[in-house]
């Protein structure tokens, strides 16, 4: 997949500008605080409908405006497509049009166009609590897969439901829909923890290769899945009475976990702020070559200070192997961390006070 080209308005502290693309490395280089960060996420949230930094929509608007604009046309093996992103601020509403037809949810962006990022927030799939790997897979998966997004959706509203449900008992309440709502959760969830179980075991084998490919070491990178549940319809009817006493359901994908080694040691607990880094990149490198074989795109990758806590022989690894993808869209503080034959090849742009413009 090639993003084409992009125009922001509204968006972070970067002006109002139309950019155009082209294939291989593009490279955003200025000083701190310039708006390279909010370019990358311009283009991540206009691919993927949602930000890659956790935050409100709202922050994303620039001081001032009502609302941001993105939109920009890219170009598919399914063929061109223009993708428009609004958000209202008043109306805290977000919506979404390719070819000028409105999809029904931001999630359906998931089916049309890909991205993999990796942002220096990324030791935290490694290092931060469950729920941070648990977007991760979600997102990832829900990119990969039109049946895990399918899946994903039914068992999340079934969880809601349920959940409702069982706080009304909990308070004492009648209610007799617990079971109507049970089939779904438990079908649904389960559809959810075998994709899960099936995709983690190629992207384990894919981190693996990835983490040795950028030079990062000879450490075996394991990643185990650690469903909440084996089996979902006995495990809650075991512990109904648990739950209804609780007020929420206390199995099934949203307390799933992923446990992730170097070498056989935990690497929440264990691994340097360099093999950090280095795992969570190899994570979104793996993630980039499952989501291309499971839907035949190639995602756009997005790398943001990617290069800088690199010593110099790891910078290169990483350049060389970034220029094997069709597009890369990545931040540096300066060009000198851009060495030919990389300069000479890669689209530079630079960023000054919101706004790049492409050197010659
Ligand atoms: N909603 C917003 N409106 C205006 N400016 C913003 C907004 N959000 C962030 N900024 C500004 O954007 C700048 C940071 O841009 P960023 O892309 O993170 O910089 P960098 O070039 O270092 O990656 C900061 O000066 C910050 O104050
Ligand atoms: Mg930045």
């Amino acid at each position: 997949m090639l993003l084409l080209n992009l125009t922001v308005y509204g968006f972070r502290n970067l002006v109002e500008q139309t950019l155009s693309f082209g294939e291989g490395l593009q490279v955003f280089v200025g000083p701190n605080a310039q708006g390279k960060t909010n370019l990358l996420e311009a283009i991540y949230t206009l691919v993927v409908g949602r930000s890659f930094r956790p935050v409100e929509e709202s922050v994303l608007v620039r001081e001032g405006a009502s609302g941001f604009r993105l939109s920009g046309k890219v170009e598919r093996r399914a063929g061109e497509m223009k993708v428009v992103l609004v958000y209202n601020k008043e109306k805290r509403a977000k919506t979404v049009e390719v070819n000028s037809q409105p999809l029904k949810r931001i999630i359906d962006l998931w089916g049309e166009a890909k991205a993999v990022v990796f942002s220096p927030q990324d030791v935290q799939l490694i290092k931060g609590p469950p729920m941070v790997r648990r977007q991760f897979l979600n997102r990832f998966l829900g990119q990969a897969s039109p049946t895990y997004r399918h899946n994903l959706l039914r068992f999340s509203l079934a969880l809601k439901q349920r959940n409702a449900i069982l706080k009304k008992l909990s308070r004492g309440e009648s209610e007799e829909s617990l079971l109507i709502w049970e089939e779904a959760f438990v079908n649904f969830g389960q559809a959810v923890v075998e994709e899960r179980a099936k995709k983690i075991e190629i992207l384990a084998e894919k981190a693996n290769s990835a983490y040795e490919q950028i030079g990062a070491g000879d450490q075996r990178v394991i990643i185990k899945y650690r469903p909440s549940s084996q089996n979902l319809a006995r495990d809650i009817s075991l512990s109904r009475q648990k739950e209804i006493l609780q007020g929420s359901s206390l199995f099934g994908p949203h307390l799933d976990e992923l446990e992730i080694y170097l070498d056989g040691k935990e690497a929440k607990s264990f691994s340097s702020e360099g093999e950090t880094r280095a795992l969570s990149l190899a994570i979104k490198l793996a993630e980039w070559e499952l989501v291309k074989e499971e839907t035949g795109e190639e995602p756009l990758l997005i790398l943001d200070d990617a290069l800088s806590e690199l010593d110099e022989r790891r910078q290169v690894a990483l350049l060389s192997l970034l220029s094997g993808y069709p597009q890369t869209f990545l931040s540096l503080v300066s060009k000198r961390f851009l060495p030919d034959p990389f300069s000479s090849t890669a689209e530079v742009f630079y960023v000054q006070a919101g706004e790049a413009r492409k050197s010659a």
